[in-house]
Order: C-alpha cells, then sequence, then structure tokens
C-alpha cells in the first residue's frame, strides 16, 4: 500500500453549507490507496452529487454522472483556462527577449472558440483510420513483451507490460527516442504527483518537459520524419506557420497525456481480470466479446478526473459556484453511478446503453481514446492468448496511487508456467 499522507485542511467559504462538505484528499484518502473503485463506489453512494473538500487548498468535487455532464459541456461557467488566455499573452509579451517560453499545453486549457483552433489540426494524427493502421506493430509489441515474462510464471506487470507498451508506442508515433523512455516517464510522473499541491511548480515543471524534447522538436522543422512533431511544423493556426512555442504548447500536452493514462487503464483492468477467473475463461473461450468487455472495465475503472475553474457564478446539483473556485470533475465515480448505470459494482458484458464518461464528453473529450482502446484491447487479446489463468500474487498485493490520473504503482500477477 502507497503511503496515505492527507494535505492539510483550509476554511470552508461562506457561501458552502455545512451538508456540502466531505472531506476527500484525492491524493492521499487513505481507502483509494487500498481499494480505489471500491472508495469512489461508496462515495457515489454516499456522499452529496457535488461536494466541497477542505483538501488540497479547498475545492468542489462533481461525483454524479448527470452533473459531470453538464458541467462538462458549461465551458462558460467551468473554464479550462486556468490563466486566462489574454493574460498569458500579457504575461508572455513582457517576459525578456530569449527568457525560455513558458508552455501552455494545448488545446486542454483553452476554451472555445479558441479550443477549437488548436484542436482540429491534431484530429487527423488520432483519427480511427490512422490509429487501425498501427494494430499490428502494437498487436507485435504486446506480444514480444507478454512473451518475455511467459515461462517465468510471474511479473511485475506495471513495469514489465503496462508501462512499456503505451509509451514505446507513442515515443514512435510522436517522435522522441526510446532509448530517454525513463528519463521521459520521470518527469511525467513527477509532474502528475504534484499537479495540486504545487501550483507555482507547474510552470517550471512544464518547462523541463519542453526542454527535454527541445532537440528533437527543432531537429524535426530541419529534417521532417513520419511523426507527429514533424506534422505539427506543417499546419498553420489562424493562418499562420507553427513556431517554436506552439510546438512547445501541443507536445507538453501530447508528452504527459501519451506517457500516462494508458497504463493505469491497463493495470486496472488487468487487476479486475486477475481477480475473476470466470471472465477470462469466458473471453478467452470467446475472444469476440473482448472489444465490450474493454468498454465495461473502461467504465467500471474509469481514473482520470479532469480540472475546471469557475469563470461565473453557477448553480449545479444545489451548490453555488463562484467564480475563481476549483473543480474536479470526478469521472471514476461518475461511471458509478447507480443512477446512470443499474448495480454498477457489477462488471456486466450486456449492459445497455453503455455511456460511461471514461474519456470526458463535451469539447476537450479526449483526442487519444481511439488509440487507447486499440491499444487496452491488443492487450486483453494477447494476454489472454498467450497466458493461462493468472492471479494476483498474494503475497505482494498491488500499490495504489491517487490523484488526477488514477491507477497502480506495482502489480505482482503469477500464473502456472
Ligand atoms: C485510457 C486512456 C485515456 C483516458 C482515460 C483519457 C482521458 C481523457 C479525458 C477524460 C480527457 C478530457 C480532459 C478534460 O476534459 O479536461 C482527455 C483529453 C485529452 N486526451 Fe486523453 N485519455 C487517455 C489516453 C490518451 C492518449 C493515449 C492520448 C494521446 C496523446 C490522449 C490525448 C488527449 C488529448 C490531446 C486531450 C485534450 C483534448 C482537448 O482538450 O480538446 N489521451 N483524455
Amino acid at each position: 500500500m502507497a503511503q496515505s499522507q492527507l494535505s492539510s485542511t483550509v476554511p470552508k467559504p461562506d457561501h458552502v453549507p455545512d451538508a456540502l462538505v466531505y472531506d476527500f484528499d484525492i491524493h492521499g484518502d487513505p481507502e483509494l490507496l487500498v481499494n480505489p473503485h471500491g472508495r469512489l463506489l461508496d462515495m457515489a453512494r454516499n456522499a452529496p452529487p457535488v461536494f466541497w473538500t477542505p483538501r488540497n487548498g479547498g475545492g468542489w468535487v462533481i461525483l454524479s454522472h448527470a452533473a459531470n455532464y453538464a458541467a462538462s459541456r458549461d465551458t462558460e461557467a467551468f473554464s479550462s483556462e486556468f490563466v486566462p488566455r489574454a493574460q498569458m499573452d500579457a504575461m508572455l509579451a513582457s517576459l525578456p527577449p530569449g527568457a525560455p517560453h513558458i508552455p501552455l499545453p494545448v488545446p486542454i486549457t483553452l476554451d472555445p472558440p479558441e479550443h477549437t483552433k488548436y484542436r482540429q489540426p491534431l484530429q487527423k494524427v488520432f483519427s480511427p483510420k490512422t490509429i487501425n493502421s498501427l494494430r499490428a506493430s502494437i498487436k507485435d509489441l504486446a506480444a514480444e513483451l507478454i512473451d518475455a515474462v511467459k515461462a517465468d510464471g510471474a511479473c511485475e506487470f506495471m513495469s514489465a507490460i503496462a508501462e512499456p507498451l503505451p509509451v514505446q508506442v507513442f515515443l514512435k508515433m510522436l517522435g522522441l527516442p526510446l532509448e530517454r523512455q525513463e528519463e521521459y516517464r520521470a518527469i511525467v510522473k513527477e509532474h502528475m504527483a504534484a499537479i495540486d499541491t504545487d501550483r507555482a511548480g507547474s510552470m517550471r515543471r512544464l518547462q523541463r518537459i519542453a526542454a527535454a524534447m527541445r532537440d528533437t522538436v527543432l531537429d524535426r522543422k530541419d529534417n521532417p520524419r513520419d511523426d507527429i512533431l514533424s506534422m505539427l511544423w506543417k499546419i498553420e493556426i489562424d493562418g499562420k506557420p507553427t513556431t517554436l512555442a506552439d510546438m512547445e504548447n501541443y507536445g507538453v500536452l501530447l508528452f504527459i497525456a501519451g506517457l500516462d493514462t494508458v497504463m493505469n487503464g491497463m493495470g486496472l483492468a488487468m487487476r479486475g481480470l486477475a481477480l475473476d477467473p470466470a471472465l477470462q475463461n469466458q473471453l478467452r473461450a470467446e475472444p469476440k466479446l473482448i472489444a465490450e468487455a474493454s468498454e465495461e472495465m473502461l467504465r467500471r475503472f474509469t481514473f482520470t478526473v479532469p480540472m475546471r475553474i469557475i469563470k461565473k457564478q453557477v448553480e449545479l446539483a444545489g451548490a453555488t459556484m463562484m467564480p475563481g473556485e476549483i473543480v474536479k470533475l470526478l469521472l471514476p465515480a461518475a461511471d458509478l453511478d447507480a443512477a446512470e448505470f443499474p448495480h454498477p459494482d457489477t462488471y456486466d458484458l450486456k449492459r445497455e446503453n453503455n455511456v460511461h464518461i471514461a474519456f470526458g464528453v463535451g469539447p476537450h473529450r479526449c483526442l487519444g481514446s481511439h488509440l487507447a482502446r486499440v491499444e487496452l484491447q491488443v492487450l486483453y487479446e494477447e494476454m489472454l492468448a498467450r497466458l493461462p489463468e493468472f492471479r494476483l500474487d498474494p503475497a505482494r498485493p498491488p500499490v495504489f496511487h491517487g490523484g488526477h490520473v488514477m491507477g497502480i504503482e506495482e502489480m505482482h500477477l503469477v500464473w502456472d508456467a
């Protein structure tokens, strides 16, 4: 179990009624670190649909499916611009010449209509057609990683398979050198762990990410290859060619999103499979069910928690939210909401209308969802085809982490070799 470290609390603002205060620390909640989706299920049942927590600087948490849906689509009240665009532009313009650029992850930190301009060029890169063309190479890599541990009868799943598979696929797509995988992952991990607690440091960390990519980014300008960085140099935004600053703004987001999401989904779903031998057998016998099963795993173990900042006073599920207040969209609890998913704790392959929001909703809906889906499905197919029944090692229980991308640090699987 990861060490639980609760953050300090702040006093609640006057406009928050006592009934809407609920103590939840997304990084250090002790229960979350032992059984994340057990804790989330308990919250979905027992906490107010929208509540205020005094942890991590204080802020709102949106739990119910309906409230998450509404907030995600209302970009006028629930903004993604933590630093308003005009303020950011003015700050960048005031920097002395030659000062390092402060990257602004785009399009995720922009609201429409500006957001649309920056999102549009990425659509093609992540289209189902582009991603399907990668399926065979993803399958080969998955097979290679699984075969490398098969004879051992055991593996630490995160480091042996869940991390290298999506990270190597994405480094290749982006155009970054595979040899630097460990260094890149260390930077991303540090960034994700500190998102709430060290806002001032966030800019420095983004600068570190941009610096780690800069050589390759500059090289692709003069020596284009078949990768995303080369493609981004060729686009136009507002009729103007891409600048190094644009490249860094795109680059930091793709780096973070591409190197830290899918592995958590893989870990959580594989734990679910390891605990459910009957499901493993069913999917081994009928592999064509895997695509559907993969969607139910995304719902059952949703794991990302996007943030918003209130731009204008708004009421949601009985809560009054004021400008400047921070909001967490607790999508993992929304996908366990019994009002939307009857018997949410049941893994139900025949669930009707599985409208889970693991990839978000509204204008920021995940651009990498096709890629993530293919990677997840291929992994389940290959694990089930190549390994006999696998289970958790009872001597070494999984280690979880909380945060805005919840997941597993370490998980030991065993099987009969
Ligand atoms: C299972 C894995 C993944 C999950 C669950 C996931 C989830 C999400 C969610 C919930 C959002 C919305 C954020 C918001 O509303 O603020 C998002 C946005 C985004 N995701 Fe993913 N993601 C995954 C994998 C990926 C991958 C592999 C990439 C590839 C780089 C990616 C790229 C992006 C981008 C670029 C956005 C921003 C879209 C925008 O602002 O318009 N994601 N993702």
